[in-house]
């Protein structure tokens, strides 16, 4: 793996070998020294322009238990006030040695820019782009529901069959648009439950089922009921009807999920509005995976990390050091 910019255009048996690697991964956070000296010499920089609490930090822990060095940058106190451009600030980076750039830009594109325009030469790893993509925040949601579907049988299988009924803000988001993808890729049924305002135009594209009732929606029994965020920052106001009235038809509560089957596990990728898309008792249920996702995440973007930049020679040098 060179980059890994969206899941899109990832195929099965990468997502999946992506999936299997991240269990190796997590067996071996269970051992009482969890570093590994696999990514000894190598540097990761996290490149982050918009906020972020569980993927910079997910990224930070991934790679230091790889035993890489790690390199954080958020735009808020940097040049970039100044006016300094994607392409220098990347540049200037690369030049402390970069081996893979972790990006999250508020622009649809710009992790695919820098992998392709030249300017670097790190890989890249999309760790959020606007309204596009968020590629190992879908694939940390695949491994939970997998684990949780099959535990510890869950090695070499996809969720053939499964069903995932996607709820909220889907036109905002990128969760959305990466889980639609992967999901289906690894032959989950998906249906997107959203508000008629917040589908995007081209939908019908997508290989989902789309529905307006979340009742009608959870009344089917779904393996895996996943809630978004309301992206009131990328909203026009007339996007939106009133709280109150969201909540009650497309809020998650203790009353709908006490009405879904005893296996269903309930998701948030965060950060959460409680009282908004999700309640509490919805949230802190024993039905609700979000800790266990933000666990995960982990472990995902170690294999990520590690699929990346093992193996590789260092960039300078003979290359003849074994
Ligand atoms: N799920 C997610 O991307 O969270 P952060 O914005 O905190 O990274």
């Amino acid at each position: 793996m060179r980059h890994l910019l969206d899941t899109r255009t990832l195929d099965h048996d990468t997502a999946l070998q992506i999936l299997d690697v991240a269990e190796d991964m997590a067996d071996t956070q269970s051992r009482q020294v969890k570093k590994l000296p696999t990514l000894l010499g190598k540097t990761v920089v996290n490149l982050f322009f918009e906020d972020s609490t569980r993927t910079r930090i997910s990224f930070e822990a991934a790679a230091k238990r790889l035993s890489a060095d790690v390199i954080n940058f958020a735009a808020k106190g940097s040049s970039v006030s100044k006016g300094e451009s994607l392409k220098d600030t990347a540049q200037t980076l690369q030049a402390m040695g970069a081996d893979a750039v972790v990006v999250r830009h508020s622009a649809s594109g710009a992790p695919q820019t820098l992998a392709t325009s030249g300017w670097i030469s790190a890989g890249v790893v999309n760790a959020g782009d606007g309204t596009h993509e968020h590629p190992t925040q879908a694939l940390l949601d695949a491994y939970t529901i997998r684990k949780r579907h099959y535990g510890a049988d869950s090695r070499g299988r996809d969720l053939t069959g499964l069903r995932i009924v996607i709820v909220g803000d889907v036109l905002h988001s990128r969760v959305a648009r990466s889980n639609v993808w992967l999901l289906s890729t690894l032959g989950a049924e998906v249906t997107l439950v959203t508000p008629p305002t917040l589908i995007p135009q081209n939908v019908s594209l997508w290989p989902v089922t789309v529905r307006y009732s979340l009742d009608e929606a959870l009344a089917e029994g779904p393996d895996a009921v996943m809630m978004l965020r309301i992206q009131m920052e990328r909203m026009h106001a007339a996007f939106f009807p009133n709280e109150r009235e969201y909540t009650r038809l497309w809020g998650l509560d203790a009353v709908r999920v006490a009405g879904l089957p005893s296996t269903s596990i309930v998701m948030h990728p965060g950060p959460m509005n409680r009282g908004l898309e999700i309640s509490s008792e919805a949230a802190d249920s024993a039905r609700s995976t979000v800790l266990e996702q933000v666990a995960n995440g982990v472990s995902i973007r170690m294999a990520v990390l590690y699929l990346l930049l093992a193996g590789e020679r260092p960039a300078t040098g003979s290359g003849n050091d074994d």
